[in-house]
């Protein structure tokens, strides 16, 4: 049997809706800070990234010749992709631009829990401004993004790259050579460190000096010891984020980042919960542009790991419940078969989500199927209700049965019910998730499923026709599971 490759996961339907759940979560948060999606190639030319990042990322890489003979590799992030495009097709357009994606990622490393060779990131760039309320803009977004997913535990630390280049610069280490330092500093191996320094002409209290500066952890008080511009520049970012109600970050002068083109703030999220690869979001501020044919210009961005939030939340316990269907059609002989088709039909055009048994299956097994199916309702089509044009309602979560006509039917299902009494500021939630129009009232919540929470709510749109989704009501809040569709009401 032919597995996936190593490193590289199959996502089946119940993964991959609550994947598309949350993705559509961080999406919507993008949005509400004004960033809006854009999509680049998944293979770049190699060079994109050995400009970014030196020839070492080879080893990385999945890098290939292609039939043109040229050097190509799969992205292994998405900031040089994103920052080739804005020199491509952007660099003309009213700063700051502002702009998020979502995509996998390739990197040839060691498979193990939370490491993966293929991976999703979502990320964004904030380009074309260089002020500490562009960094805490890009950090704000970061963390609402953690806390809008529903994570409970995790660290946010921020620092300053430039504090630690300045300071290995004065050391004495050359230019050329201050990634490799920073890479053994990055990760506190200061026994590696140490030789490396020393052959570069570092002198021992210089080196603890250096290591002391990458250990130097703590609240605000900390920037005191951050001297000039940094400091004045994070305490601004610090300012920015209480006003904005960010709770203050861990400031952590140690935090390096692996990538090498940071040249200002720089910041990680960390989930405990996650044991050696902990590390769920990764950012900072970086000049990439002049590298990639265009004018220098400042920005500042960052990634979160998509699998690894979602596996910190798992192991949170947090559990994500699939949506299932709203109704099976269920012929009760097979000379219904046909007019049981034209009910699906007719539901599945009022925006109703609704399957029929196609491979000619008895009552008590299509039964079985609506049921692993999660449908809410089984329509039940037979000769005698046929008769008076009805057909039998079963509500699968209460087993209770209600004849029904089927002209009333779609609006049976969607109208039955406990009626939804929501309070105000759940109006405003669910309304708050609209992208657009912005300030239309939910007209009809509709029907509570067997399952309580669930309701499908419509708004009115334009010409008669009205915005249908269904979401369920979880902690208060609207959790919209299904993009939007039409559907007259
Ligand atoms: P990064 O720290 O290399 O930064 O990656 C961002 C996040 O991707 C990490 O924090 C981690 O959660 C996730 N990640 C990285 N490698 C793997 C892997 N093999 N398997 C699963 N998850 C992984 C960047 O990529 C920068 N482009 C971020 C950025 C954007 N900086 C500025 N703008």
């Amino acid at each position: 049997m032919i597995q996936c490759p190593r490193g590289t996961r199959d996502f089946l339907p119940d993964e991959m809706e609550k994947r598309r759940f949350y993705e559509n979560r961080l999406r919507h948060v993008a949005r509400t800070f004004g960033f809006r999606e854009v999509e680049t190639p998944i293979f770049e030319e190699a060079e994109l990234f050995i400009l970014r990042s030196g020839p070492n990322v080879l080893n990385e890489l999945y890098a290939f010749k292609d039939k043109g003979d040229r050097d190509i590799a799969l992205r292994p992030e998405m900031t040089a992709p994103a920052i080739r495009m804005f020199v491509n097709g952007m660099s003309n357009d009213p700063k700051p631009i502002k702009i998020f994606y979502f995509g996998q990622c390739f990197r040839y490393e060691r498979p193990q829990s939370g490491r993966y060779r293929e991976f999703f990131q979502f990320g964004a760039e904030l380009i074309g401004s260089a002020t500490p309320q562009t960094d805490a803009e890009v950090i704000a977004m970061a963390s609402s993004m953690i806390e809008n997913l529903g994570l409970r535990e995790y660290k946010l630390r921020i620092g300053h790259i430039g504090v630690l280049r300045q300071k290995i610069a004065d050391a004495g280490v050359p230019k050329e050579r201050a990634a490799e330092v920073l890479q053994k500093l990055d990760k506190k191996l200061y026994d590696e460190a140490r030789p490396l320094l020393s052959e570069m002409g570092v002198s021992e209290s210089a080196m603890e000096d250096i290591f002391d500066l990458t250990e130097t952890v703590g609240g605000v008080e900390v920037l005191d010891k951050v001297p000039g511009e940094a400091g004045d520049w994070l305490r601004q970012v610090v300012s920015y984020l209480d006003a904005m109600g960010v709770p203050t970050p861990e400031i952590d002068l140690g935090v390096v980042r692996g990538l090498d083109y940071y040249t200002g703030m720089v910041f990680e999220a960390e989930a405990p919960a996650l044991g050696a690869e902990k590390q769920i979001c990764g950012g900072g501020s970086y000049t990439l542009s002049q590298l990639f044919g265009g004018e220098e210009v400042f920005s500042t961005g960052f990634a979160i790991g998509f699998d690894r939030i979602l596996l910190a939340m798992e192991k949170e316990g947090q559990t994500y419940e699939p949506v299932g269907i709203d109704a099976y059609v269920v012929p009760v002989t097979d000379d219904m078969r046909m007019k049981s088709a034209e009910i699906l039909a007719m539901l599945r055009r009022s925006g109703i989500s609704s399957d029929m048994d196609i491979m000619g299956r008895k009552m008590a097994k299509a039964m079985k199927y609506a049921s692993g199916a999660r449908a809410r309702y089984v329509v039940i089509v037979g000769a005698k209700e046929l008769e008076e044009g009805s057909v039998t309602l079963r509500d699968m979560a209460s087993g209770e049965q209600t004849l029904v006509k089927i002209d009333a039917l779609a609006q049976s299902i969607k109208g039955r019910s406990v009626p939804v009494h929501l309070g105000v500021q759940e109006r405003i939630r669910a309304r708050d998730q609209l992208l657009r129009p912005a300030d239309v009232p939910v007209a009809h919540l509709g029907y509570l499923g067997g399952q309580g929470l669930r309701v499908l709510v419509e708004v009115p749109y334009a010409f008669g026709l009205h915005l249908v989704f269904a979401a369920h009501l979880l902690d208060h809040e609207f959790r919209i599971h299904h993009e939007f569709g039409f559907g007259t009401a």
